[in-house]
């Protein structure tokens, strides 16, 4: 009896030095198992009294979706508990999530009103590289699921943003992919500006990569994704039901190479913070203000201040949550040849002279 206790102590007690006890951005970090979390490119919502970290599940040699979305809980966003797979792939051949997809950058919103949890995440098609460029949804009753698959498409087909009236539709009309033999000379970024792709794409719908969503004190939500080849980001409006597009999109930084949004509001100013497009590979954070979520959109130099801050610290936004005790910044720094050991950089979001500034931190511990 007396030995099955002592070695039950010991268990405990190395299973309770595994867990994290301060966030160390960059290093291995154990959940309650003592088990590094698999939640990349992911997001956080905070549900009741618990916060929700919602991620793609990473294998040990590919980035392709072998398993799909984890989901993990925690109270004080420091120790955290393997829920399990809160959206699973399929088995099933030709399934929009067939096993081997490439699905990314899963974020989670809670609807009030159905008191439903929406998933949506950037969806790649099994064996069509990055070509398909849709976005998925998906629906659950409880914050970790299980979310029922419910569809994935290209975004706003057949309509143009809202910004483009008569006068920048007689320039649309004027533009055709075909009169650009050479891409990236001045002319072709200036059409892409103008709308180049968007017209490309006007039928079968606009790409959808990259992306965010994000519930606004009204309780409008928004998708917030990269599109015209990664060239343009888009924010488009969700429906009360925070399942479908209203159609209604504003084009973001247009021909500015934008991945990676990440996005809070703070004193009636949206901050976007967003990366260039690298593949795995880190560059330098950008940042964006607006008053308003259609824009127009100012860009402000790079808020990461330490070593590494012009790679951003090693890493790529992924997302920023509000507490009640600050605004955290949330980036991955990915591992492209062994996928499941990409770490995470968690770091406090701070103000210098009225802007956000993200300091390198060793170590740290979020003060709820
Ligand atoms: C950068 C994106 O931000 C990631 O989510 C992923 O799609 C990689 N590119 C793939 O190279």
């Amino acid at each position: 009896m007396m030995k099955k206790l002592v070695s039950i102590t010991i268990l405990l007690l190395v299973a309770i030095r595994a867990e994290a006890q301060v966030i160390r951005s960059g290093e291995l970090w154990p959940d309650d198992e003592g088990v590094h979390i698999n939640a990349h490119g992911g997001g956080v919502l905070k549900y009741g009294d618990t916060y929700y970290w919602y991620g793609e599940h990473k294998a040990e040699n590919t980035s392709n979706a072998l398993v799909g979305v984890t989901c993990y809980s925690s109270k004080d966003l420091l120790h955290w508990h393997n829920c399990g797979v809160a959206l699973s792939v399929s088995d099933e051949h030709g399934h929009d999530l067939e096993r081997g997809c490439i699905l990314e950058r899963p974020k989670v919103i809670y609807n009030n009103v159905t008191r439903k949890f929406c998933m949506w995440f950037h969806l790649e098609l099994k064996g069509r590289g990055y070509d398909a460029a849709r976005y998925g949804v998906a629906v659950a009753e409880r914050p970790e699921g299980p979310f029922k698959f419910l569809y994935s498409q290209r975004a706003d087909a057949g309509t143009w943003p809202i910004e483009f009236g008569e006068k920048e539709l007689a320039i649309v009309d004027t533009l055709d992919v075909a009169n650009f033999e050479q891409q990236w000379t001045p002319a072709w970024l200036k059409a892409v500006g103008e709308g180049l792709f968007v017209k490309r794409d006007f039928q079968s719908g606009q790409m959808s990569r990259d992306m965010t969503l994000y519930v606004d004190d009204d309780g409008r939500a928004y998708h917030i994704f990269s599109s015209e080849d990664n060239l343009t980001l888009h924010i488009a409006e969700l429906t009360a039901d925070y399942l479908h597009h209203t159609g209604r999109y504003t084009r973001m930084a247009p021909a500015g190479h934008n991945e990676a949004p990440a996005i809070f509001k703070h004193d009636d100013t949206y901050w976007m913070i967003t990366s260039g497009c690298t593949g795995w590979e880190p560059n330098e954070a950008r940042m964006f203000s607006s008053t308003s979520i259609w824009g127009p959109w100012q860009q402000h130099p790079n808020p990461c201040r330490g070593p590494k801050a012009e790679k951003t610290f090693g890493g790529q936004s992924t997302f920023i949550l509000k507490t009640d005790a600050g605004i955290i910044f949330m980036a991955d720094i990915w591992r492209p040849r062994h996928p499941i050991d990409a770490r995470y950089i968690w770091l406090p979001i701070e103000f210098e002279d009225s802007k956000p500034v993200i300091r390198w931190r060793d170590e740290w511990k979020p003060q709820l």
